[in-house]
């Protein structure tokens, strides 16, 4: 049988480049795909003086051509700057990759946004985002919709986890249906945790956990 792939995507997912996690990244990002579900985290190491990204890696729970793009773009990505690789668009991230199938082209995208939004985690870290969105509960459980489950391969919002949030006065507080003492309570209130005090106008995070 004849893979419909190029050549170079079939070289990228079996041989990836920059597979696995930065340890304390300047910046991360975890993106689901609302088309099959699946998931990307890309982690950065930028240069705080000249902000060029000097390191980028991913961990995919994707398919073959997602392995692929984010092998590519995360190549693409280092040595730039961040408004540069800002720029990097999932048509670009195909092209050099000698093309994807149509039907394959959210995976693309899957892995150029989880690259957007490790470069909008540093630029929050960093003060570097300038329009002030009033946190609301909608704004954490879109920003929740980036922290997985381990259990299931998604995301905490879409499997149901969160049961409750309330946002008072710069105060959050989310309902977590797990007891505190499960293997992935402290890996989730971690995840969660950073997510969300990242938010110019949360003051604090109150993560409540089943008992
Ligand atoms: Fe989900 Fe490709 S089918 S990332």
């Amino acid at each position: 049988m004849k893979f419909p792939y190029s050549e170079k995507v079939l070289e990228h997912f079996k041989n990836p480049k920059n597979v696995g996690k930065i340890e304390e990244a300047d910046g991360k990002g975890m993106e689901g795909s609302p088309a099959c579900g699946d998931m990307v985290a890309v982690y950065l190491d930028v240069n705080e003086e000249t902000m060029i990204i000097e390191d980028a890696k991913f961990e995919s729970y994707g398919c073959a051509s997602n392995i692929a793009t984010a092998s590519i773009i995360t190549e693409m990505a280092k040595g730039k700057t961040l408004e540069e690789a800002k720029k990097i668009t999932w048509k670009e991230a195909t092209e050099e990759l000698g093309g994807l199938p149509p039907v394959k082209a959210h995976c693309s995208v899957l892995a150029v946004e989880g690259l957007r939004a490790a470069i909008r985690d540093y630029e929050e870290k960093h003060g570097l985002i300038t329009e002030n969105e009033p946190t609301t509960v909608d704004v954490v459980r879109s920003r929740l919709k980036h922290v997985m489950n381990p259990m299931a391969g998604l995301d905490i919002i879409r499997t149901e986890l969160v049961s409750k949030i309330e946002v008072n006065d710069g105060v959050v507080r989310i309902l977590i249906d797990l007891p505190s003492t499960h293997q992935f309570a402290a890996a989730i209130k971690e995840d969660t945790l950073e997510k969300i005090e990242s938010l110019w106008d949360v003051k604090e995070v109150n993560i409540v956990f089943t008992e």
